[in-house]
C-alpha cells in the first residue's frame, strides 16, 4: 500500500469489501487454493491453513492471537477450525469492525474479539498468547525489533508464531534459512522452521494483471483512489515477483 497508515488501511478495506469483482478475482488467482469462506485480504491459501493447524497445534479453549488481521478471516478459520478462543489486532478501525460483523457467523462471542492495536502496540496482556499468526502482515511492521519483542511479551513461555513473509530468494540461507531468524532471535524468540509457499508468486502475478485487465469494473466497484491503489501495489511489486520466495516463517517463546 502506497502510503501507510490506518487511515490509508482504511479507506481501501472499505472500498475492497464492496467489491465482489475483487473477491472473484482474488478467487481467480489463487484456483484450487482459494479459501472462499475465509476471504483474504492477502496469500492464505488453503495450505498455509494447514500448515498453520499442524505446527502451531492450539490446544482446544487455548488463546490465538492474529496480528494485522484485516477483515479477520486466518484468524476466524483457524480458531474455529481448533476450538481457540480468538483475539484480533489490526491498526484499521474499518478492517476491525467488519472483522466483528463477521465473527457472528464463525465463533460464538465468547470466544472471540476484535481490536485495534499497531504491530508494536498491541494493547494485549503479557504472557496472553498461546499462538500467534499473522498472514501478510507482520512483515510490514516499520519496526521490524519492535513488532518482533511485543510479539514474544505477548506470547506466553513456549507459545508458538507463525507469520508469512515474501523474502529475497538469493538472501534466504544455505537451508532455506529465513533472513528473518537474527531479527527473532534478538527478540529473545526461538526461530523454528521457514516452509516454503510455493505457487504465491504466480498466484499474485495472476492477481495483479487481472487488476489491471478489469480496472474499469473496479473503479466503479471500489473508486478511483482504491484502484490506483491497488494499481501502484501491481507496478511496485510485479517486477520483483520471480525475485522473491513466500514462506511461512515459525518461532516460539523460551519454555
Ligand atoms: C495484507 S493485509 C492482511 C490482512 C489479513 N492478515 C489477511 O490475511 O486477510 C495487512 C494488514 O496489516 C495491517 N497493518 C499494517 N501495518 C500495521 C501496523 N503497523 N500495526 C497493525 N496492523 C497493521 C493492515 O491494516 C492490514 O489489515
Amino acid at each position: 500500500m502506497e502510503s501507510m497508515t490506518p487511515e490509508a488501511f482504511d479507506a481501501q478495506f472499505r472500498a475492497q469489501h464492496r467489491s465482489l469483482l475483487l473477491g472473484e478475482l482474488w478467487a481467480n488467482a489463487w484456483g484450487e487454493q482459494y479459501p472462499a469462506e475465509v476471504a483474504p485480504s492477502s496469500g492464505c491459501p488453503w495450505r498455509l491453513l494447514g500448515l498453520m493447524v499442524a505446527s502451531l497445534r492450539p490446544a482446544p479453549g487455548s488463546a490465538l492471537v492474529d496480528l494485522g488481521c484485516g477483515l479477520g478471516g486466518p484468524g476466524l478459520w483457524l480458531a474455529r477450525a481448533t476450538g481457540t478462543r480468538l483475539v484480533g489486532v489490526d491498526w484499521s478501525a474499518a478492517a476491525v469492525g467488519i472483522a466483528r460483523e463477521r465473527a457472528h457467523a464463525w465463533l460464538p462471542s465468547a470466544r472471540v474479539r476484535f481490536r485495534t492495536g499497531t504491530f508494536d502496540a498491541t494493547g494485549l496482556d503479557t504472557a496472553s498468547a498461546d499462538s500467534v499468526i499473522s498472514v501478510d502482515a507482520l512483515a510490514l511492521a516499520p519496526d521490524p525489533h519492535a513488532a518482533l519483542t511485543e510479539v514474544r511479551r505477548v506470547l506466553r513461555p513456549g507459545g508458538r508464531l507463525l507469520f508469512t513473509a515474501a523474502e529475497p530468494a538469493a538472501g534466504l540461507g544455505p537451508g532455506g534459512e529465513s533472513a528473518w531468524t537474527e531479527p527473532l532471535r534478538a527478540a529473545g524468540l526461538v526461530p523454528g522452521t521457514r516452509h516454503e509457499l510455493p505457487g504465491e508468486d504466480a498466484a499474485w502475478g495472476r492477481l495483479y494483471a487481472s487488476v489491471r485487465e478489469h480496472q474499469r469494473e473496479l473503479r466503479a466497484q471500489m473508486g478511483d483512489v482504491a484502484t490506483d491503489t491497488l494499481l501502484a501495489e501491481a507496478d511496485a511489486v510485479q517486477p520483483y515477483l520471480e525475485e522473491l520466495s513466500w514462506g511461512a516463517v515459525g518461532a516460539s517463546a523460551p519454555a
